[in-house]
């Protein structure tokens, strides 16, 4: 099976997180989003041990919460003792409605409104990352207003291709992220933010990409930023304190994916820190990494209920599930594979080649092309995998769809993090 929390019953029915898929489809509805807080739990340690092992007490990893934003996501990485990356006034709301320690929240995106900074000011966010210039100047006049000094992280862009899809690829120099080092620009930037009274700058973060599998993405993009450290060590004596490496390690979707040993990559991407900053005379910097996909994503797996089976002689089969790209868009916009099974009949052969599509009114809302199910009938629970990262928080309600609610499941119990939208939520703001 693609993830160890995935199984089949003694009824032939998928399990996840050692519980009948079939039974919570039955008790909560469907389209409904699961997670297995276990394996959240599991994958934050994964990264908290490594970080303790290779870096010491002198590191912090984050849970980025782009990949599933809600109230008790929050609390289960606090208790894990991580920090979090937000990006958002809404990201940094939730986190404090959870009780999120917010000094250990830092702050991300490319284009921070006056209010956004204003609003995570008050709320205590401990570190900005500013993007660029403009940014930086006015996060200083903020905090100039509110008599404070804001600690701040520059974002820079090393110039690297981390060869992961073109849609989350940020670390090339031409990127909307960051500012570069290639050009000259970060250079100039940090000797602006060394100039301003209110801002305390203690370091730098850069991120390449997601769904990151190479080996050596962190070790490439750490030569650019470490040699950028010495520099302006050298030339300001700036000691750079922080370092933070962005997203984390990519996740498989589908079997032949291949798995990463992130314990193992960390160890190797601190040998290697260590070793080249030796080599330029610095000090490692306190060492941060921003994981949100394998935090999340194969924690998560999605239940539908199949609907209109149909089948065009010579062309295709469709079999149309009742979500679809509202609560998962990411075929439609990056060609994302999936694992699909067929819940309830996991010992029948899967010989029936279908398009998983979903309801909404546009020929590109395809959760899966090419699946391979049992002769699906309509009520046959449909479950897609690995779902957990960027299918909730890039939920929509188009068609005036509700989005699905997030079961959590633990040990023997199941709760309700987040509740099924209703249509008097669709129809809240309408005037
Ligand atoms: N830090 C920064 C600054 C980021 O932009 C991201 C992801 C992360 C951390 C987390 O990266 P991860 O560990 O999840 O790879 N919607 C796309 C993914 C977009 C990623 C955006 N940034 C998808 O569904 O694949």
């Amino acid at each position: 099976m693609l993830c160890s929390n995935i199984g089949t019953n003694g009824k032939g029915h998928l399990t996840f997180a050692g519980r009948d898929t079939t039974e919570l489809a039955e008790k909560h509805g469907t389209p409904l989003y699961l997670m297995d807080e276990d394996r959240i739990r599991q994958n934050c340690r994964t990264y908290a041990a490594a970080f303790k092992a290779h870096f010491g007490d002198n590191a912090l990893p984050l849970y980025a919460g782009k990949a599933a934003s809600f109230k008790r996501i929050y609390s289960i990485v606090d208790s894990e003792g991580m920090g979090i990356d937000v990006v958002s006034p809404g990201e940094i709301y939730t986190a404090c409605l959870a009780g999120f320690p917010m000094e250990k929240a830092y702050f991300h995106g490319n284009n921070k409104t006056d209010a956004d900074i204003a609003f995570a000011m008050e709320r205590g966010v401990g570190y900005f990352v500013a993007d660029g210039a403009d940014e930086l100047l006015a996060v200083d006049r903020l905090a100039g207003e509110r008599g404070i000094r804001q600690k701040l992280l520059l974002r820079l862009t090393p110039g690297i291709d981390p060869h992961t899809y073109d849609a989350v690829n940020t670390g090339k120099v031409d990127s909307k992220f960051g500012t570069a080092i290639e050009t000259g620009q970060a250079l100039e930037l940090v000797e602006t933010a060394l100039g301003l009274h209110n801002i305390s700058l203690e370091g730098f973060h850069c991120h390449v990409g997601s769904q990151v599998f190479e080996e050596d993405v962190f070790q490439r993009a750490s030569v650019i930023m470490l040699g950028f450290f010495a520099l302006i060590k050298e030339k300001y004596g700036f000691v750079t304190r922080q370092y933070d490496i962005g997203g984390g390690y990519g996740v498989p979707y589908v079997e032949s994916d291949g798995e990463v040993n992130i314990a193992q990559r960390i160890g190797e991407v601190a040998g290697f820190i260590k070793k080249t900053a030796g080599e330029l005379g610095i000090e490692v910097p306190k060492m941060l990494m921003e994981p949100g996909r394998s935090i999340v994503a194969d924690a998560g797996l999605t239940l539908y209920a199949a609907g209109s089976v149909k089948t065009i002689p010579g062309y295709k089969n469709y079999v149309s599930v009742d979500g679809g790209m509202t609560d998962n868009p990411r075929y439609a916009l990056y060609g994302s594979r999936y694992t699909v099974y067929s819940a309830g009949r996991m010992n029948e052969e899967a010989n029936f080649k279908c398009d998983l599509v979903g309801r909404c009114c546009e020929s590109g809302d395809i959760v899966q092309p090419n699946v391979l199910l049992p002769q699906p009938r309509r009520g046959d629970i449909i479950a897609v995998c690995t779902t957990g990262a960027y299918n909730y928080s890039m939920a929509s309600n188009y068609n005036r769809l509700c989005r699905p609610a997030v079961v959590m499941l633990s040990g023997l119990s199941d709760y309700v993090a987040v509740r099924r939208e209703t249509m008097e939520d669709l129809a809240r703001n309408d005037l």
